[in-house]
C-alpha cells in the first residue's frame, strides 16, 4: 500500500537529534496524554492525535478521489482519527481546482477506495463537508458562486487557468438556501455509504457557513441575516439536517472564531459562538472542532464551558511560518490540560506520515515542502515524505 521509503540512517540521526535538543527521553515522550487511547462517541481511538482536514488538490477535474489519495491517507492511519480534506457537497460549492466532491456515485466509489485503504491500515476517518460560498470561481465550478450577500472575496483566487480576479457572488435565495441544506444532508448520507465513520460540517475559515455567521459577509435583512440568531441559523439548519440524515453521533462541526482566513472579519465572536454552541449543544454531536485554539485566550475557556461533548482543539501554531520543532506536541498537551479531549494537527501530519511514532520517540520531524502543499498534484510532497522505519 505505502509508497514511502526511508533509511535506517535517517532513523538514527533524527531520533538522537531530537533527544539531545529537548533534553527528554523516549519514556517522557511515551508518557504524554496525547498517546492515551480514548473514545469518541462509538469510536475507540488509539490516541488523541487527529489529522486536521487539509485540501491537497489531488482529486481530478470531476472531484473523484484518485487512488493516490488512498495511499496518502493510509500512510497516516496511525492518527487516532483522520478528518479528510474539504469536500464539496454540490457542484457550485467547489472552491479550487481538483478538490474532491461527494454528490454522485462516482465520488462515493472513489472515496470508498480511500476509506477501505485507511481501514485496512487500522485507521478511522471522518470527511469534511465544505461549500465555498464566495470562495469559488466560474472557471473552476462552471457555475456562478453563491453566498449570503454579494460581497466578493478580496483579491484573487486560484482557478484551472491560474490566479483570477474574484467575482461578486450571487445572493442566495431562500430556495437556494433550502436546497443547499438538503445537499449537505445528501452528501453526508453518501459519505457514510462511502465508508466514513462520520462527517465534519465546515463552518470555519471563511467558507459558506462562516460567511453567514459574520456581519462583514452577511448583509441580509431576512431571517438569515442581521441578528445573531439569524446569522447562526444557516449553520444550525445544516448541522441539524446532517444529523437527521446520518445520526448526530456521526457529525462534528468545525469553527474558527475570529480567524481572518479568506478575507473574514468578525466583530462579535463573543456573541455569535456561544449562541451557536447553545443551539447545537443538545443535539448529541460527535464533537466540536476549534481552529487555532489558544488556552491563553478567554474565548477557548468560554467555548469549552459551553460545549458538553468532545472538543477537538487545533492549536494556534505560527501561521504562516515554521512550525515549532516539536510539531505542536507541547501546544497540544497544554490544550488537553485546559480541557480539550483531542488535538488536531495539520502540517505536522502532512509532512510526517508516521507523526505519532515520531512524537512517541521524540524524533525530529520532516521539514514541510511548501511548494507542494496545494494545486500541484502528483506524488512529490504528497506521498513521498519519509518515515522513520
Ligand atoms: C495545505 C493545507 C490545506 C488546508 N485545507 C483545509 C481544509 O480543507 N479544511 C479546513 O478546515 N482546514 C484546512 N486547513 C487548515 C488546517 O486544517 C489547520 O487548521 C491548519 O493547518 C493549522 O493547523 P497546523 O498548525 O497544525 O498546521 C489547511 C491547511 C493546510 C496547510
Amino acid at each position: 500500500m505505502s509508497t514511502t521509503t526511508t533509511t535506517t540512517t535517517t532513523t538514527t540521526t533524527t531520533t538522537s537529534t531530537a533527544t539531545a535538543a529537548t533534553g527528554t527521553t523516549p519514556a517522557d515522550h511515551e508518557a504524554s496524554p496525547l498517546f492515551q487511547p480514548t473514545r469518541l462517541v462509538a469510536l475507540r481511538l488509539k490516541n488523541r492525535l487527529v489529522m486536521a482536514p487539509m485540501t491537497r488538490n489531488r482529486a481530478g477535474a470531476t472531484g473523484v478521489p484518485e487512488p493516490i489519495m488512498a495511499t496518502y491517507y493510509a500512510q497516516r492511519a496511525s492518527a487516532g482519527l483522520i478528518i479528510a480534506e474539504a469536500t464539496t457537497p454540490n457542484a457550485v460549492g467547489a472552491t479550487y481546482p481538483d478538490i474532491p466532491a461527494i454528490y454522485d456515485d462516482t465520488h462515493v466509489a472513489g472515496w470508498r477506495r480511500v476509506t477501505e485503504a485507511v481501514r485496512e491500515a487500522g485507521g478511522q476517518m471522518f470527511l469534511q463537508l465544505q461549500h465555498g460560498g464566495r470562495v469559488g470561481h466560474p472557471e473552476t465550478s462552471g457555475l456562478h458562486p453563491l453566498a449570503p450577500s454579494p460581497v466578493p472575496l478580496p483579491g484573487t483566487i486560484f482557478t484551472p487557468s491560474g490566479h483570477q480576479e474574484t467575482v461578486v457572488p450571487q445572493e442566495m435565495t431562500e430556495a437556494q438556501i433550502t436546497a443547499t441544506v438538503a445537499d449537505f444532508a445528501e452528501a453526508a448520507r453518501r459519505a457514510v455509504e462511502a465508508g466514513f465513520a462520520g462527517v465534519e460540517v465546515h463552518s470555519a475559515n471563511g467558507y459558506l457557513l462562516h460567511q453567514f455567521l459574520s456581519n462583514a459577509t452577511n448583509r441580509r435583512t431576512d431571517g438569515y441575516g442581521g441578528s445573531v440568531a439569524h446569522r447562526i441559523r444557516f449553520t444550525v439548519e445544516v448541522v441539524r439536517a446532517v444529523a437527521e440524515a446520518i445520526g448526530p453521533e456521526r457529525v462534528g462541526v468545525r469553527i474558527a472564531p475570529g480567524v481572518t482566513a479568506n478575507g473574514m472579519e468578525e466583530d462579535d465572536v463573543e456573541a455569535v459562538y456561544p449562541a451557536l454552541l447553545e443551539a447545537l449543544r443538545d443535539l448529541g454531536l460527535a464533537y466540536l472542532h476549534v481552529v487555532f485554539a489558544d488556552p491563553e485566550q478567554p474565548l477557548f475557556h468560554t467555548l469549552r464551558a459551553a460545549w458538553p461533548g468532545a472538543l477537538i482543539a487545533n492549536p494556534a501554531l505560527p501561521w504562516p511560518g515554521p512550525l515549532p520543532a516539536d510539531g505542536g506536541r507541547g501546544a497540544g498537551e497544554r490544550l488537553l490540560a485546559a480541557g480539550a479531549d483531542l488535538v488536531s494537527l495539520g502540517r505536522s501530519f502532512l509532512a510526517n506520515p508516521d507523526l505519532v511514532a515520531r512524537m512517541r520517540a521524540g524524533a525530529a520531524l520532516n521539514p514541510i515542502r511548501d511548494a507542494h502543499l496545494m494545486y500541484v498534484g502528483g506524488e512529490t510532497g504528497y506521498t513521498d515524505y519519509p518515515t522513520l522505519t
